[in-house]
């Protein structure tokens, strides 16, 4: 059989309210998250033996089965019941690590995908969301992508109608030397904000109600300028990361933009803008400030879908 190749792209926040803590100690989450076209890429090929192996052009990140791809390919072939089956994969990093880009996430929902097509198991979307969400909160949402409302932990999902979206930029920036634990990040935000945490249904589903109906979603069903942004990890995480609060800084002093946020649990910032050119544009204004600050920067266009297949497996 022939490579199969999966693209993987990252996403962003445009919306992150934490909620409450549930039963199961993770954070009842009201997210809208966007996928932009800053991607990943893997390379699948079947293996004889039946080793899951992994390969990637980034040093920085182990690729034992500590990895969300060879975590996904573990889980994939024992739900399926088939242990001989073997993989080789070369993932192609170009999303930041540890950044708040869900990078790990989808990467492991490119390889559930990926194996789904180069083992022939035909799983269908619903068995692939059920693992998907079993490996991470985020993951169902990378399987998917868009624009969509995300519930729960993260993994429920409800698609949301997004004009002009897909028209939409991002300049996205992080410093090389910030890392942010995504665990980290809820902690501290249950240790300084658990008094105000919502605790039970009825309060959830009010919150989501409101994100349902309010501002941000009828702004991005009628592609008009956006509120501002909520992320409340940001307000834990700005005071306790340097580049974070620089980064803020320069993106709202620099050419104006629809809206100026921290993603995830950090520490990447983006700020958004019509276009591309106008991303661009951007960019270029800051770039003498970017360089003295030691961050890097892309412009990613707003994307309209999850991970996908770019060759099957199928022979040319
Ligand atoms: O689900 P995932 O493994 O991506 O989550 C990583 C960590 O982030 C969890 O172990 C937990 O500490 C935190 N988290 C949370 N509530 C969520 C999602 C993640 O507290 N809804």
């Amino acid at each position: 059989m022939a490579d199969v190749t999966v693209r993987a792209p990252a996403k962003i926040n445009l919306q992150l309210e934490v909620l409450g803590l549930r039963p199961d100690g993770y954070h009842e989450l009201a997210m809208v998250m966007q996928s932009i076209d800053l991607a990943d890429t893997l390379v699948l090929r079947a293996s004889a033996d039946a080793a899951i192996r992994l390969n990637c052009d980034n040093p920085d990140l182990p690729t034992d089965g500590t990895n969300l791809i060879v975590k996904a390919a573990e889980l994939l072939r024992s739900r399926v019941g088939l242990p001989e089956l073997g993989v080789e994969i070369t993932l192609h990093k170009r999303i930041p690590i540890g950044a708040g880009l869900a990078g790990g996430s989808s990467d492991g929902a490119a390889a559930l995908l990926g194996l789904d097509a180069l083992w022939g198991l035909s799983l269908g979307s619903e068995r692939l969301h059920g693992l998907a969400a079993e490996l991470g909160s985020d993951m169902p949402f990378c399987l998917e992508g868009g624009t969509q409302l995300c519930f729960g932990r993260g993994e429920r999902l409800e698609p949301v109608a997004a004009q002009r979206l897909t028209e939409r930029a991002v300049l996205l920036l992080k410093h090389p030397q910030a890392n942010v634990s995504t665990p980290w990040a809820y902690g501290r935000r249950r240790e300084l904000r658990s008094d105000f945490y919502l605790d039970n249904e009825a309060d959830f589903e009010q919150r989501r109600q409101a994100l349902r109906h309010g501002p941000l979603l009828a702004a991005l069903a009628a592609g008009g300028p956006l509120p501002p942004l909520r992320n409340d990890l940001q307000s834990v995480v700005a005071p306790e990361v340097e580049s974070v609060r620089s980064g803020l800084a320069l993106l709202r002093r620099g050419p104006e933009a629809l809206a100026v946020a921290m993603s995830g649990s950090g520490p990447s910032l983006y700020a958004l803008y019509p276009d591309l050119p106008a991303a661009q544009a951007a960019q270029a204004a800051l770039a003498k400030e970017l360089d003295a600050l030691g961050f890097a920067s892309w412009c990613c266009r707003c994307g309209g879908s999850g991970v996908s297949l770019v060759t099957d497996g199928s022979p040319p």
